[in-house]
């Protein structure tokens, strides 16, 4: 039976650890551990897995893979020491490959180790045809982020644009993905997940629009093999509007397959 650290024990964790107990997935939890050490206990008791204090602890329990849920800062240390400790990850906080350097230098470590990094898909649709397209000529690769007026409050603020009469959706952003990062933050894992999988310089779109209550995210890939178009509309989790249902529903999905006889898509 598949043995899991989860890393970082807040919505994303929780939603893991709720599929467990509701038994759409069952691994057995070893491990847990958050920085807030309160979050690690409660979650951890559901499960009896053990807490620990540090990720060094976490890697040197008896998992076979490591859950990193918890912060784009938490990537580097803890993919680094789940690796040497050779144990497979699953990379939540996915805008931390944005630093080129790092994604560099955890595919050598990954390679050296004969070990994997699963990226979930997260939030966005078509990951799968993406990276088959991605293996004959990709042309063009879009994303456009159509989100409410809530979603973006503080980021325009920032930029200086107003909208507080806005009555139509407008455009607010065009660009490349580290562009987008830069100025909208909060887009980082999607645009990340599609440069990845593309393997191609994506050129990000970023609407306002008045009208809409949840996030909608909508992937144009144009190539050799032909054209892929794909629209989400996404529920935020109950827990964190900020992170989406279904991005958590991905990692959830990867944990699954990992004990499924048969994997389906790509
Ligand atoms: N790939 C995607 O599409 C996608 C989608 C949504 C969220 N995410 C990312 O997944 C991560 C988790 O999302 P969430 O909604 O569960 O967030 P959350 O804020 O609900 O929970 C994060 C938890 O991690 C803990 N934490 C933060 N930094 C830590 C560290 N360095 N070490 C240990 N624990 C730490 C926090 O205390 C908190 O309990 C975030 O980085 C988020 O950006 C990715």
């Amino acid at each position: 039976m598949l043995k899991i650290g989860l890393v970082g024990c807040g919505t994303i964790a929780t939603l893991i650890i709720k599929a467990i107990i509701n038994r759409k997935i069952n691994p057995i939890v070893g491990a847990v551990y958050d920085k807030n050490i309160h979050k690690a206990e409660k979650l951890g008791k559901l499960v009896n897995a053990q807490v620990c204090n540090s990720i060094d602890e976490l890697v040197s329990k008896d998992i076979d893979i490591v859950v990193e849920c918890a912060s784009v800062r938490a990537v580097d240390e803890v993919a680094t020491k789940s690796l040497k400790n050779k144990k497979d990850i699953i990379v939540m906080s996915v805008g931390a490959f944005a630093n080129k350097e790092l994604y560099l230098k955890l595919y050598n470590l990954a390679k050296k180790h004969n070990k994997k990094i699963y990226i979930p898909s997260g939030a966005i649709a078509g990951i799968d045809a993406i990276k088959s397209a991605s293996l004959g000529k990709i042309y063009e690769v879009i994303l456009e982020t159509i989100k409410p007026v809530y979603g973006l409050r503080e980021s325009l603020e920032k930029e200086g644009i107003d909208i507080t009469s806005l009555s139509e959706p407008m455009t607010i952003f065009e660009g490349s993905a580290l562009e987008a990062i830069e100025k909208f933050p909060q887009n980082i894992n999607v645009a990340i997940v599609l440069s990845l999988a593309s393997g191609f310089p994506i050129k990000v779109k970023i609407i306002v629009d008045p009208s809409i209550s949840s996030n909608r995210h909508r992937v144009i890939v144009k190539g050799s093999t032909g054209s892929i178009s794909t629209i989400v509309d996404n529920n935020p989790c109950k827990d964190n509007p900020k992170t989406s249902a279904l991005a958590a529903y991905s990692v959830i999905r990867i944990i699954k397959d990992l004990s499924e006889p048969i994997i389906i898509g790509t």
